[in-house]
């Protein structure tokens, strides 16, 4: 017995001297960072995502610098804070940083497919498809303008219905943002009452909010285990079920509609293009299976970060009645009665700097999106090999005290010089930078724009009957959203009465 066991213990301690001589190895490649330990890595240092926050990373880049790397158990993150730094990684280092990070939840949710998170060919070939047939349907252009305007003025509508009384108005916003991209994506839109709207914007939402648990830190460190095992992430990968079963639905009912009708709206045109180029390449990446993706992509990107913002956006004005009195001031000096179109932001300087603002002061994405080498690339002085998951901390650069008067505090001022004309400033990057840059960004600017001023110019934004303020604290999760909270949307006197005759041919409709 003796005889075996000495040449066994000897062999294991060898294999394991082995393994931290490669693990030390390995980690001399990546940029510095916390201790990281064998198995969890340096998942320790965040505590295994207990009360972890959009500060997180803030605190810990004072520890570490601006370049720094988080082990998750043998998997490297590096993460970039900084403006300068976060500048040079996603604009510099544009092509290097355009993959999208493939962690194990990442492929198990979104399988490479589609646009948010694909990589290679297929994701410049997808999201080229993509942002070109948005033009095709108008986004930027006066159509898509209509189109949103239509969706604005039915908000207000629903917003009146509750007559003043507080009401939570969270549903609402989130059915009015995404019926515009269901106009684009499948022609037509959800009413509020519909369960089924209902369900998919739930599944959504659990999934945003499992992001960041620490039932995702587990995942992402034990895979293979938690695959097998039921809990909140099993229920997130059902919402992506049921969001892909809606798409394939839609796509079913198009493909019987299409042989008799010009294409309409995104799924026709991607239809007539699989069919195309299935017929000079049958391999071609173009297929049902991507385009089901697709919808997933442009429906959760196209509602759920715009939608939160108009949340965050009703809440903070409703706190600051003087700012929406300033709000409404401005305009009727400089447009009167006339109806607003986007161009009009340019005339408002005011309006437009409190609505840059809230999305800098509550950025809803959880520190930021995260990428994926495609080569080698050197960061500040810091070398990053291929295929190392890198991200950069947005929450940051939008709360450097370098780069903001007043970081912490809602300040309008952020955006507009001494005489009070508008400012642009390089260091909002709410819409992301380099090639994964949103690509649906002039539409979620110009909803977000017109849906609040539709609002602010209808309604004073008012607290219930016996609350003193609304909490500004955040929910963590993938996103950050908002408590439920209930506001009165109080008719402003020249507006009710247009708003009634509305409501009443609705009605009489
Ligand atoms: C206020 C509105 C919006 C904001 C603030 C916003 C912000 C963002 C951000 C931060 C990213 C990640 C960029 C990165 O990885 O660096 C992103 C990606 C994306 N956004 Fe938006 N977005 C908005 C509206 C929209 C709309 C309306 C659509 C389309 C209907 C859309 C479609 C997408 C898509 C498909 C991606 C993934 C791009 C890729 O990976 O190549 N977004 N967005």
């Amino acid at each position: 017995m003796v005889v075996i066991q000495e040449p066994l213990s000897a062999l294991l301690a060898i294999l394991l001297l082995l393994y931290l001589m490669k693990r030390w190895w390995s980690h001399q490649h990546y940029p510095p960072g916390p201790l990281s330990l064998p198995i969890i890595g340096s998942i320790w240092r965040i505590r295994f995502g207990i009360g972890l926050n959009e500060r997180t990373m803030i605190k810990m880049s004072k520890q570490y610098g601006n370049v720094f790397t988080l082990w998750l158990g043998d998997m490297p993150i590096v993460l970039l804070s900084g403006f300068e730094t976060v500048k040079e990684g996603l604009i510099d280092h544009s092509e290097e940083l355009s993959g999208r990070a493939s962690s194990p939840y990442v492929k198990f949710i979104g399988k490479g497919k589609g646009i948010t998170f694909s990589n290679g060919d297929l994701w410049k070939q997808q999201r080229r498809f993509a942002v070109g047939t948005m033009r095709k349907l108008g986004t930027g252009r006066k159509s898509m303008e209509s189109q949103i305007e239509v969706d604005a003025q039915k908000l207000v509508e629903i917003f009146a219905r509750e007559k003043g009384q507080p009401f939570d108005p969270a549903l609402p916003i989130i059915n009015s943002v995404s019926n515009v991209t269901c106009i684009m994506l499948f022609g037509h839109r959800f009413p509020l009452e519909d369960e089924n709207f209902k369900e998919l914007i739930d599944a959504i939402e659990c999934t945003f909010k499992f992001g960041g648990s620490p039932v995702h830190i587990l995942f992402e460190l034990f895979p293979w285990i938690l695959k097998r095992l039921p809990g909140p992430h099993m229920k997130a990968l059902e919402s992506i079920k049921i969001m892909f079963s809606l798409g394939k639905k839609e796509i079913l009912k198009h493909k019987k509609k299409l042989s008799s009708r010009e294409p309409q709206d995104f799924i026709d045109h991607y239809l007539l293009h699989i069919e195309k180029e299935q017929k000079n390449d049958p391999t071609s990446i173009f297929d049902e299976d991507n385009l089901a993706h697709c919808i997933s992509d442009l429906f959760i990107a196209g509602t759920h970060i715009s939608a939160l913002f108009m949340q965050w956006a009703i809440l903070l004005l409703t706190n600051r009645p003087y700012i929406q009195d300033k709000i409404i001031k401005e305009i009727d000096d400089v447009l009167g009665s006339s109806s607003i179109c986007y161009e009009d932001h340019k005339q408002l300087p005011y309006t437009n700097a409190v609505f840059h603002e809230i999305m800098r002061y509550r950025y809803v994405v959880l520190i930021g999106t995260g990428r994926q080498t495609t080569k080698d690339v050197n960061i500040g002085s810091f070398f990053i090999p291929k295929e190392t998951v890198v991200i950069p901390d947005m929450y940051a650069i939008l709360h450097d005290p370098q780069h903001w008067e007043t970081p912490e505090e809602f300040n309008p001022n952020h955006f507009l010089d001494k005489d009070g004309n508008f400012v642009t400033r390089k260091e909002f990057l709410v819409f992301g930078a380099g090639a994964r840059l949103c690509l649906g960004e002039h539409m979620g600017r110009m909803q977000y724009f017109l849906f609040l001023t539709s609002l602010l110019k209808a309604f004073h934004l008012q607290l219930p009957p016996g609350v003193k303020e609304l909490s500004e604290e955040i929910v963590i999760g993938t996103l950050l959203s908002p408590k439920p909270h209930k506001i009165c949307a109080v008719p402003r006197e020249s507006s009710s009465k247009s708003i009634q005759n509305a409501i009443d041919s609705e009605l009489t409709n």
